[in-house]
């Protein structure tokens, strides 16, 4: 079987990894890729993640059984619907499940007419009746733009005029949510879905803000853990109660089914958990944790996948813990630099330690620095302390000029 994967961060070298190392793979490739998919693929560089002409055309060419889309633009922009229509086989959602990731006012509504517990909110089209409301406001809540933002659509403040003047922005080319602000801890829980049937896949932690103990700006994920101690299974079993089983259902009701990555960011509140938002594929750095505790052979999964058999397919997951750590580079999450030589890296050798390519690139022999997010040294160990150690003792051996990191994942997140 020949396999693509669509994207070119650290998650679909993940990906990548996971397929180079299935029994079922006869040639990989990658579009766009980065310098670490370059070592296990053929990287397509010119096709980009949304020409779904260049990447058609590439499939048929090279003979490519499945494609893996990696993130959210390219599943938004209808790739995977433009697949299935060429007779090709793809791991993603299709356009109509993607508004489910790419408006919060699409997904809020789902929620509610399915009875999936979550926070209560009003969506917002026009500034009279949003600011009428702020004003009057008497609990706390945060103020989200509805349409995908990157990780920046997301107001937290007590201030009704920072709130007003972030309202009157958003709402001039899209709708705004005004959500009850929750409080507990965050998760990200991953469901593999056929479209009929599903699998739970244990939770990961994505440490978010920039600074060390959550402080600073928000970012795209500064490291992770896979699974969480600190959430026991009575949760999970809420989890797939109050959250999953609904959203399956209406997925069905809806006819939204699709053959994918169904992710879950779930609050755990006093009262139990609450989604806070969905998304349509796996998560960076989530996965860069979770792909490398699945001993199953990933090229048989995703076959299993796209023909439908999830439920017969005997998904083996290892119980050791994976800890990531994402570095950046000098600036991130604001204005950064880029093209920097990137001098050393460890060797990706060593079964309890794995190096993830984000925003590289080859110049000649050497790595250059493409992006904000450029690694992310992923530890395994029996236990997370172990998985900790490993991780953080290689990320030293990541150098580049400027990169930096946070000092603390692994410890735990508390919310508001
Ligand atoms: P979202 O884009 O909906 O995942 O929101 C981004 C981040 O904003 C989340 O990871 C939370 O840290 C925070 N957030 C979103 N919604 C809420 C809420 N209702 N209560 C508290 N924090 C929230
Ligand atoms: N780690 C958050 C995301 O992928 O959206």
């Amino acid at each position: 079987m020949k396999a693509l994967i669509l994207g070119r961060g650290a998650r679909e070298h993940a990906l990548t990894w996971k397929f180079s190392r299935s029994f079922r793979i006869s040639g990989l490739f990658c579009a766009p890729g980065n310098a670490g998919t370059a070592d296990l693929a053929t990287n397509l560089p010119e096709i980009s993640e949304t020409d779904t002409e260049a990447l058609i055309s590439a499939c048929r060419r090279e003979a490519v059984d499945i494609v893996f889309v990696g993130g959210e633009t390219a599943l938004a922009a209808g790739v995977v619907d433009a697949l299935h229509a060429a007779g090709i086989s793809a791991v993603g959602a299709t356009a109509a499940a993607a508004q489910l990731e790419a408006s919060k006012a699409v997904s809020k509504d789902f929620m509610k007419r399915h009875g999936v517990a979550t926070a209560e909110a009003v969506v917002f089209t026009d500034t009279e009746p949003f600011e009428q409301y702020i004003n009057k406001l008497r609990h706390p809540v945060v103020i989200k733009k509805s349409g995908l933002a990157a990780g920046k659509g997301v107001l937290e403040t007590e201030d009704k005029d920072e709130m007003i003047a972030f309202g009157r922005e958003t709402l001039r080319d899209d709708q705004l949510l005004v959500e009850e602000r929750l409080t507990g801890y965050e998760i990200s829980v991953f469901a593999l879905t056929d479209g009929t049937s599903y699998t739970l896949l244990p939770p990961c932690a994505d440490y978010k803000k920039a600074g060390e103990g959550n402080t600073g700006p928000n970012t795209g994920g500064m490291g992770a853990i896979c699974p969480v101690p600190w959430v026991k299974p009575e949760t999970m079993e809420q989890v797939r109660q109050r959250v999953l089983e609904p959203t399956i259902a209406g997925l069905e009701l809806d006819g939204l089914r699709f053959t994918g990555v169904l992710y879950l960011g779930l609050m755990i509140t006093d009262e139990g958990p609450k989604l806070l938002e969905y998304n349509v594929r796996f998560g960076d750095p989530e996965a860069q944790v979770l792909l490398p505790l699945i001993k199953s052979d990933f090229g048989s999964l995703c076959e299993a996948m796209v023909e439908g058999k999830l439920a017969e397919f005997p998904l083996e997951l290892s119980k050791k813990t994976a800890l990531g750590v994402v570095l950046a580079s000098p600036g991130y999450p604001e204005a950064y630099r880029r093209n920097i030589v990137v001098d050393e890296l460890p060797t990706n050798d060593r079964k309890e330690l794995v190096v993830f390519h984000a925003a590289t690139k080859t110049e000649g022999e050497r790595v250059m620095t493409d992006g904000g997010r450029c690694f992310t040294v992923v530890g395994i160990g029996h236990e997370l302390l172990e998985a900790r150690g490993t991780a953080y003792s290689a990320v030293k051996n990541v150098k580049f000029d400027g990169a930096w990191w946070r000092p603390d994942i692994g410890g735990m997140i508390f919310g508001q």
